[in-house]
């Protein structure tokens, strides 16, 4: 990670990875489904831009008083038919019983339409191995943030499994659990917002030290003065709150915090696309740095794809709440596979002018589709160029297409790798997907 400005360069050196060797978390068919509950079928309408509020409001008391005035109707009519007898008395109260009783269960349960989900994260099955810094990518919205937040168990998973050194963190008991967050931790986008502002930094950096009884008294305020300056702060700043900060100096804080209680695996959710350019160097080359020299793991979840072909050892691309393509990084961005991949790389702007110049964009059509409906069968057949209608019903399985190198496409396969070389409708990875589908 030797940076010189946030570009595009590769770095020169990365961690060698044995993927032979256990991985140090194993997700296996995570899934992560957020219930919203029913639907108001006025909020659909809302939504979908055909009725503002007003009129939502409107519509219902004229619907109301329709149903008042028709009922208050056959109430007069039964009298005047029947007389003013004790029977007659007795059904007008019946049926004014039944209609407040139908108003409110209208009220109540009538507007709800079918439940919602979304599902954020879908099934996804991945390694992340001792001293990598596996990249997360994918357009706003595809379940990153949510899947970095179900390995650390900070978001509960709905299924699946998430193996830390060969331990399900989904069987530990609350206090297990709490005993392996140690080594465990996260850092933030927003290092602002995940500061207590009425800590000082000091007291920030400790905080963990005294939640896992790590250290006490002398020793830990010793630790915090080493951990300040390890993330390049002075320990004069110690008594100091967040807002006297700049936000490269509060990533540190974070940073720091993270470190307190040595761990060995680190989510680093977007750590820098909330500072200045000139900042985010320095906090990836310090990234790098304490990767180095604590043996590190990180789990870099950002959009930035220069960013993330700066840190990245391999890469996972994400696609409405499924991993479409992971491969090393070098692989991820000099010969994609995916036609979703090859759209996000080519969107990288290279600092060469001549090759900036003959670049040759993908330009995807169309927005991301909800992860609250998503598209059957590969769900990104609604904007691939590529798509046929086979795409729109199976889904496409990860699969290994070169070593190392696995994508989710049912056009391509290990004999017919460049999807561009496929003859017209044909999709060489259908036995694959057919043998998993099945
Ligand atoms: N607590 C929640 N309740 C309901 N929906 C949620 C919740 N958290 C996330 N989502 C939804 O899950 C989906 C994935 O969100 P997530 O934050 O993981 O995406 P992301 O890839 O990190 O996006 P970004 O790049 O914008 O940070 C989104 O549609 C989001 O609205
Ligand atoms: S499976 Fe079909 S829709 Fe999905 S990426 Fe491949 S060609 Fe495109
Ligand atoms: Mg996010």
């Amino acid at each position: 990670m030797t940076s010189s400005g946030n570009t595009a360069t590769p770095p020169a050196e990365l961690p060698v990875i044995d993927k032979k060797a256990e991985p140090l978390i194993s997700i296996r068919n995570l899934t992560v489904h957020f219930d919203l509950g029913r639907e108001r079928i006025s909020e659909r309408r809302e939504t979908n831009g055909a009725w503002n509020k007003k009129e939502i409001d409107t519509a219902k008391f004229v619907k109301l008083a329709l149903i008042t005035i028709v009922l208050t109707l056959i109430t007069l009519v039964v009298i005047v038919v029947t007389g003013r007898t004790v029977t007659s008395n007795l059904i007008a109260l019946v049926i004014g019983v039944v209609v407040v009783v139908l108003i409110i269960t209208h009220e109540m349960f009538g507007d709800r339409g079918a439940r919602q989900t979304v599902k954020a994260v879908d099934g996804v099955s991945l390694d992340v191995f001792e001293g990598e810094t596996l990249g997360l990518v994918g357009e706003s919205g595809c379940g990153k943030s949510t899947l970095g937040r179900a390995i650390l168990r900070l978001t509960g998973p709905t299924s699946g499994k998430v193996l830390f050194r060969n331990r399900d963190l989904a069987q530990l008991s609350k206090r297990q659990m709490r005993e392996q967050r140690r080594h465990l931790q996260i850092i933030f986008q927003d290092p602002y917002a995940s500061l207590n502002p009425r800590m000082t930094v000091g007291e920030i950096v400790r905080e963990p030290l005294d939640t896992f009884r790590l250290a006490k008294g002398r020793k830990a305020d010793e630790r915090v003065q080493a951990l300040m300056e390890t993330v390049g702060l002075s320990k004069r700043f110690i008594k100091r709150y967040p807002h006297e900060f700049s936000g490269g100096q509060r990533q540190r804080i974070g940073i720091a915090r993270a470190l307190a209680v040595d761990p060995e695996f680190i989510v680093a959710d977007e750590p820098i696309s909330a500072l200045d350019v000139s900042i985010q160097a320095q906090i990836l080359n310090l990234l790098e740095k304490l990767q180095h020299e604590k043996k590190l793991t990180y789990l870099f979840i950002s959009h930035d794809l220069r960013a993330v072909r700066h840190v990245a050892s391999r890469v996972a691309v994400m696609y409405l709440g499924k991993i479409v393509e992971i491969a090393d990084a070098k692989a991820i961005y000099d010969d994609p596979l995916m036609p979703y991949t090859k759209a996000l790389i080519s969107a990288v702007p290279v600092p060469d002018p001549t090759v900036e110049a003959n670049r040759r964009r993908v330009v995807l059509e169309g927005d991301v589709p909800s992860p609250i409906n998503p598209p059957k069968g590969c769900r990104f057949h609604t904007r691939c160029p590529y798509a046929i209608v086979a795409c729109k019903e199976v889904v496409p399985p990860l699969v290994e297409i070169k070593p190392n190198h696995l994508a989710a496409c049912i056009r391509i396969s290990a004999e017919q790798p460049q999807i561009e070389s496929v003859p017209s409708g044909q999709a060489p990875g259908l036995v694959a997907a057919s043998g998993i589908n099945s």
